[in-house]
């Protein structure tokens, strides 16, 4: 069900009218849809459903504690890759047995905490690593829990930024030597080999590439388990796509039919660490027109959302629907606009050259699939505020991150 329509006059989130929310909490503001949160993560519990499995949340996606309490309460478990997604994941109350650390470059001090907290599982990304991870476990007379993310080198087909299963990427232990790591990771005293990991990337609208480096991951527990080599978790990491415009991604059923068969015949647990999927389309950003600026070659559209609150468009070309939140306005004309912010870079917009409804100054426009990667990559460039963040649920909403003040902004800085 879509959680963002228009009733009556207005486009709603849920059965808030966003003009009502813009008046209350102002502009720009992230709104989530709690219903919509939880479809998706519902959505990939039941498609994993007959087999034991665990939907870690890849907190990098939205790392909002009522985000994050909203899916601990559904049962979900977390994907984290630093010491802070560790302490927002306890904060919001996921288990830490469903927790896995994740990340290219942990710290030791990260270990340790990970450690002491006794999560599920760490995805170690390399030999160094791993002897790092064996130092501070021993250290601390325990054993650390271990994956090894293994790069099966396949083409995602996604934005080069965003693309990780590649020989080439700086991610994971190439597949040619993982017997020889996994070997190391067996002698050493403070390691216990639980399982095998792979993430190939994010944004993915093909299963196919994930289908592709799990038969290569299968092939690999096959030969770890003929040298004894207890594997009882594979982790296909996360990356299914959202629709942004008019990708057609699998929906979760399809992602898990077409996965299961080989997760099966191994008889693992299964891990899967979805972020976008989860919160993508869950979440839009309200922003209100500020100006518009008409030149003989271009009609700007001038917003008080700007690049450090959107990154996406700015770094990835990324698209995003943008929709007027006065309904009114669909039944008027249409133009050619760039829609930009307030930042002072040419870098700063949100769309280029989208052919949309005229809008006027003092309209409230929703950049639409705003819920994830939005406001976790959003910075205080220009010494701007981050918005407020705000979980609607019914008729009713929550402030779940109050917009920053100024006195937030210099908090921690000296004068001299
Ligand atoms: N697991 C690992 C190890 C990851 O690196 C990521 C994302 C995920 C899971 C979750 O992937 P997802 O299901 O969200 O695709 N800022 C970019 C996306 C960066 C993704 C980084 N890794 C964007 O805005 O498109």
């Amino acid at each position: 069900m879509n959680h963002f329509a228009y009733h009556d006059r207005d486009l709603c989130c849920e059965s808030v009218p966003l003009r009502a929310l813009a008046d209350a909490v102002g502009t720009p503001a992230y709104v989530y849809s709690r219903a919509a949160l939880l479809d998706a993560f519902t959505a990939y519990d039941r498609a994993f459903g007959d087999v034991p499995h665990l939907i870690c949340y890849a907190v990098k996606a939205n790392a909002n504690l009522g985000v994050l309490g909203t899916l601990a309460r559904a049962g979900a478990g977390a994907d984290i890759v630093s010491g802070g997604e560790l302490y927002r994941a306890l904060r919001a109350g996921i288990p830490p047995r469903k927790i896995i650390f994740s990340g290219v470059g942990k710290t030791r001090d990260e270990m340790r905490d990970a450690l002491k907290t006794e999560v599920l599982m760490f995805n170690v990304e390399s030999a160094g690593e791993l002897r790092a991870l064996d130092e501070v476990a021993r250290e601390m007379g325990v054993r650390a829990p271990v994956a090894l993310r293994v790069n099966p080198d396949v083409d995602p087909e996604t934005h080069p930024y965003i693309s990780t299963g590649l020989r080439t990427a700086k991610f994971g232990v190439p597949i040619a030597d993982a017997l020889d790591v996994y070997a190391e990771a067996a002698r050493l005293g403070g390691i216990e080999v639980v399982g095998v990991q792979m993430h190939i990337g994010s944004q993915l609208v093909k299963v196919t590439p994930v289908a592709d480096g799990l038969v290569r991951l299968a092939s690999l527990v096959g030969r770890l388990r003929e040298r004894r080599v207890r594997v009882g978790m594979v982790d296909v990491g996360g990356g299914l796509g959202i629709r942004y415009r008019d990708e057609a991604p699998p929906t979760q059923t399809e992602y898990a039919r077409t996965l299961l068969p080989v997760l099966r015949e191994l008889g693992v647990t299964v891990l899967v660490e979805p972020g976008r999927s989860i919160v993508g389309n869950a979440g839009l950003l309200l922003t209100r027109v500020l100006y518009r600026k008409e030149t003989v070659d271009k009609k700007f559209v001038i917003v008080d959302a700007a690049m450090n609150d959107l990154i996406r468009p700015a770094l990835y070309n990324a698209y995003h629907a943008i929709e007027p939140v006065d309904r009114a306005r669909l039944a008027g004309p249409r133009e050619t606009v760039d829609i930009v912010g307030p930042i002072c870079e040419s870098g700063d917009f949100l769309a280029k050259d989208r052919e949309m409804a005229r809008v006027e100054e003092g309209d409230l426009l929703a950049v639409m699939s705003a819920g994830a990667y939005a406001f976790a990559m959003a910075s205080n460039y220009n010494t701007r505020p981050r918005a407020a963040e705000v979980l609607v649920e019914g008729n009713r909403y929550t402030i779940v991150r109050r917009r920053e003040t100024y006195e937030d902004l210099v908090a921690g800085e000296t004068a001299l």
